[in-house]
């Protein structure tokens, strides 16, 4: 059995980039018994910022005990990740920011990723308006997990125009997502 973690960082829970993230997650429970752990950042009671403390460094692990530590655990567990971000003012939003930060602690004082390789990961970015700045940020998380030894099956970046539902009747994407959702 493989563990499949998802990682929602929208504050809209029917969102466009949670059903698209459940679209894939479908697709991974399509093929076998799978065991999928979902994350909702945005109903972390607790999620603090790095501290830049370093202690990660001799410990292996963040010093920091609250939610995101959780959620650290799990991704450092999983055979596969999906993470679902919109684009807020042109970066990932706040919700996920706060996650990779800590991801720090998967990197050893030589910046090398300390996590188990062979983990596979499915990208799902939505926005609003075509400026690049979406495809800059989803060239920024592939860079990032595949600097921690991730394997990308999948990079799907999602258009809203404006529409705040539009990827739930949006038959195109909802099949890629279950194609990419096949791959992890
Ligand atoms: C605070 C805020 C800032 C946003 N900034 C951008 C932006 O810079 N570029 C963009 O293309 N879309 C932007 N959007 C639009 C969202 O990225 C888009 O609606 C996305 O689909 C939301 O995902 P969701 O449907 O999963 O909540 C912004 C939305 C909000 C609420």
């Amino acid at each position: 059995m493989r563990k499949i973690v998802g990682i929602y960082a929208s504050p809209r829970e029917d969102g466009n980039s949670r059903v698209i993230c459940d679209a894939v997650l479908d697709g991974a429970m399509g093929l076998s018994t799978n065991m999928i752990e979902v994350f909702h950042l945005n109903k972390l009671n607790a999620a603090r910022g790095c501290q830049n403390c370093e202690r990660c460094k001799d410990l292996g692990r963040c010093v920091l005990m609250d939610d995101i530590s959780l959620v650290l655990e799990s991704i450092r567990d999983a055979d596969s990740l999906v993470v679902s971000i919109p684009v807020f003012f042109g970066h990932a939003a706040a919700q996920y920011r706060i996650l990779e930060d800590r991801m720090y602690s998967f990197l050893d004082r030589g910046l090398s990723s300390t996590i188990p390789s062979g983990k596979k990961v499915a990208i799902v970015v939505t926005y609003d308006r075509n400026d690049g700045s979406a495809a800059s940020v989803m060239n920024d998380l592939s860079e990032f997990y595949r600097h921690l030894g991730f394997e990308i099956v999948g990079n799907i970046l999602y258009c809203c125009y404006g529409r705040r539902d539009t990827a739930s009747t949006d038959n195109e994407v909802l099949s890629l997502g279950r194609s990419v959702g096949h791959r992890l």
